[in-house]
């Protein structure tokens, strides 16, 4: 003990990266448990711009344990790109592994992913392209190429050769494209293999360690609660389980391992890519918002589409992660707007009412939030380091998330900067296992 999960509480996005980056100074492991280079992240330290897709971004400290787990589908082209980019800044690297039983993205995954999109056409869910859900696919019925197989090339060529081939007629349209001819990327991945090897383990028991010595161990996550297969929107959504749960398979632990579980959430919302969204902006408040908080995605570029806080759609997420603690992002954006709406109910089909997250399709796509309009504030807030140091309706936008949701605010961030963010007092008791 202790075990922390930090998780996305809404669509992604939330800006994970920034508390697990502050958290991690005092782990002595960080664990990423699902997902894949569908994620990123940007860490600015001391003037220099570090960016990251799978390797959780505690590799800033040297010699910090830095895991991706069995329950990430990994890219190693991606990964050795991200290795080669980080050496090349000068980061440390022998804290890294990657689970030998981790999933492989291969090529086929990622035009089986463009493919599926363009199939859809106007149905598309926006995916990110990089192959994640045929490589998930592929883990479930049993075809997937796992990282250890790289490692032995007769192996890796006959479960090549066995996932192509149930496959053959989607990938017909592709049968000139190099990147899919089996010598070719068996060859490729032997040596991917080859790079990967110093960092290729078998990663469970680098979190049993750490736990039975009671060191903290962050085990973080991807996208967010919205976007899990199970309890999102789906088939909008992503093709892992994002939620707090996930942590335990992903990693190789127990759920008796974790200790506290924080769900971040921007103070407004947003999304990318197509599905439900209730508190959605269509207007020039919407733009503002995206412009205000910068939001186009780390990893591909697009803008997001932006919305009102969500209390619905976080309570749900507070229940189906078991969250025990709210990072509150982006707090500062929100600076110059008032009144400031929040949804706290929704409106659905024939003037039907919800307070809690509808199970049905037809009714979530049709929802629309109830909005009830707190006080705005335009005081500058990005100096505030303490909660007394923010305007009286700022903290009173703090206290009636609080309320609703029924568990503590433990940190609010007041700008881009690593220094930029507020402890509350109910992140004492972390903060204090962790020193
Ligand atoms: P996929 O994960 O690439 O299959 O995409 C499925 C859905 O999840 C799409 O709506 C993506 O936009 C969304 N998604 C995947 N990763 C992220 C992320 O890191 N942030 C936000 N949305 C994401």
């Amino acid at each position: 003990m202790p075990g922390l999960v930090i998780v996305g509480a809404q669509w992604g996005d939330e800006g994970k990266g920034k508390v697990v980056d502050l958290i991690a100074e005092q782990a002595d492991a960080v664990i990423r448990f699902q997902g894949g280079n569908n994620a990123g992240h940007t860490i600015v330290r001391d003037g220099e711009t570090f960016k990251f897709h799978l390797i959780p971004s505690g590799i800033l400290y040297p010699g910090k344990h830095c895991v991706i787990g069995n329950g990430v589908v990994v890219d190693p082209k991606v990964l050795i790109g991200e290795i080669d980019g980080l050496r090349k800044q000068g980061i440390d690297l022998t804290g890294l592994k990657v689970s030998a039983n981790a999933h492989l993205i291969m090529p086929y995954h990622l035009l089986l992913d463009q493919a599926g999109e363009a199939r859809l056409g106007k149905r598309e869910i926006g995916t990110t392209k990089r192959g994640i859900g045929p490589a998930y696919a592929d883990k479930a019925s049993r075809l997937g190429i796992r990282v250890q197989d790289m490692l032995d090339e007769k192996i890796l060529r006959q479960k090549i050769a066995a996932a192509m081939e149930p496959k053959a007629p989607l990938l017909r349209e592709f049968v000139k494209d190099p990147s899919i001819d089996l010598h070719q990327m068996t060859e490729d991945y032997r040596a991917f293999g080859d790079r990967l090897a110093p960092y290729i383990a078998d990663t469970p028991p680098i979190a049993w360690k750490a736990l039975d010595a009671g060191r903290l161990v962050v085990l973080e996550g991807a996208q967010g609660a919205l976007l899990d297969i199970d309890h999102g929107t789906y088939p909008f959504v992503t093709s892992s389980n994002t939620v707090a749960g996930a942590a335990c398979g992903g990693a190789g632990i127990g759920p008796g391992s974790i200790d506290e579980v924080w769900g971040v959430a921007k103070a407004y919302s947003t999304r990318v890519g197509s599905g439900p969204f209730p508190t959605e902006l269509h207007d020039a408040m919407g733009e503002r918002i995206r412009d205000a908080g910068g939001e186009y995605g780390t990893t591909t570029g697009r803008p997001r589409r932006c919305g009102w806080l969500d209390l619905v759609a976080l309570k749900y997420a507070v229940r189906i992660n078991g969250l025990t603690g709210l990072v509150l992002t982006k707090l500062d954006v929100l600076t110059g707007i008032g009144p400031l709406p929040v949804a706290t109910g929704y409106t659905g089909p024939e003037g039907a009412r919800f307070e809690s997250f509808p199970y049905h399709q037809s009714v979530l796509h049709r929802a629309r939030g109830e909005l009830v309009e707190l006080a705005g504030w335009d005081e500058d807030i990005s100096g505030a380091r303490t909660v007394d140091d923010l305007p009286a309706s700022a903290r009173d936008y703090i206290d009636f998330i609080e309320d609703q949701l029924g568990i503590p605010v433990v940190t609010i961030g007041v700008g881009p900067g690593r220094e930029q963010i507020i402890w509350t007092k109910a992140a004492d008791g972390l903060r204090q296992i962790a020193a």
